[in-house]
């Protein structure tokens, strides 16, 4: 069976891949430094190098001995505020670091490089269609987004100066068991674990801003099937539907009854976009993926989740 190398793999969506990976026999080497991801996501029969994607010469040598035939990039700075108070870090983890690995999956003759790229960030505050298909303007404007763009745009220099296939895969919000409960997104992991311990929950704006929620799962299957079919293209992994925040907190109440508080409504946070919906055809097309979790279940199933953990 192939070697499959992932970056990112102890994260949230990183260590539902490797779970996948794993259960389908392949082997699984995982770099990752630890800085958002956590050992105890990951099962222990992939193997983990606590390495930083910017350190090349380290890099070199895992593929120098384990010679991955696939590359999963999740490895990522994730925070979009953190992105614009230092994009410098941001740069060099999403852009240099990207680079790094480019640079020795053609030297080591990878099959296929797979990215995790942001479709909630890709298409800025006023895309011309809603739900936005892959053809609508790029406008991302925050440096994580820039750097999740920039990562597509050397991917495909990559693949036509030197052969290297790849797929970009444009998340919309994904949201499922192990995702961060302390980040500044995630809203259905932040929501859950306050409502779990029976504390405020806080919506910021008027809670009718629109987000299309994915569950990790779909995500992962889109993975999968990214390693096998479609090359050298971008695409959009979301639902097409639309949630509000409102919505999403009320149907939370649905799977944790004992919770009776209001929410706190706060003032808008700057750069929040009011409306981000992924038009996945063209996933649908050249993947045959299509989203197959409703988002009661993934609730459910995230809502069971928090609960066991404590
Ligand atoms: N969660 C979402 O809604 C979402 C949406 C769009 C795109 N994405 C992308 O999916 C990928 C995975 O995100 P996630 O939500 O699982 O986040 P996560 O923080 O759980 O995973 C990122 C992982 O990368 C590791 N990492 C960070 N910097 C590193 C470095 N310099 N060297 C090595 N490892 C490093 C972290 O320790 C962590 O385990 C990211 O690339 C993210 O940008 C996520």
């Amino acid at each position: 069976m192939d070697t499959v190398l992932v970056t990112g793999g102890a994260g949230f969506i990183g260590s539902h891949l490797v779970d996948e990976l794993l259960r389908q026999e392949y082997g699984v080497i995982v770099v990752d430094n630890l800085s958002t991801g956590n050992v105890e996501n990951l099962d222990p029969s992939a193997l983990l190098y606590s390495w930083d994607i910017r350190e090349f010469k380290s890099l070199e040598k895992l593929f120098q001995i384990h010679k991955p035939s696939y590359v999963f990039h999740l490895a990522a700075q994730i925070s979009v505020s953190e992105s614009t108070k230092d994009p410098k870090k941001d740069a060099d983890i999403n852009i240099l670091g990207m680079l790094n690995l480019l640079e020795l999956s053609v030297k080591y003759g990878v099959k296929k490089f797979i990215f995790s790229s942001s479709g909630g960030v890709m298409y800025g505050e006023d895309p011309e269609r809603i739900p936005t298909p892959e053809s609508c303007k790029e406008n991302p404007i925050s440096p994580y987004g820039i750097s999740k763009l920039a990562g597509e745009k050397y991917l495909n220099f990559y693949s036509i100066e030197h052969d290297l296939e790849y797929v970009a895969l444009r998340y919309s919000n994904v949201y499922g068991p192990r995702q961060n409960p302390h980040g500044e997104a995630g809203v259905v992991a932040i929501f859950t674990k306050r409502m779990l311990e029976g504390r405020e929950v806080t919506i910021f704006g008027d809670g009718e801003n629109v987000r299309d929620y994915i569950y990790v799962k779909d995500v992962v299957n889109a993975n999968m099937l990214a390693m096998k079919r479609a090359k050298n293209v971008s695409l959009n992994i979301g639902t097409g539907i639309g949630t509000t925040v409102n919505e999403l907190f009320n149907k939370l109440c649905k799977f944790i009854p004992e919770y009776s508080m209001k929410p706190v409504y706060a003032p808008p946070r700057p750069g929040d976009l009011r409306r981000s919906i992924l038009d996945n055809t063209l996933a649908k097309e050249m993947l045959g993926w299509e989203p197959s979790w409703k988002l009661e279940d993934g609730l459910r199933e995230t809502v069971e989740w928090f609960r066991g953990k404590d």
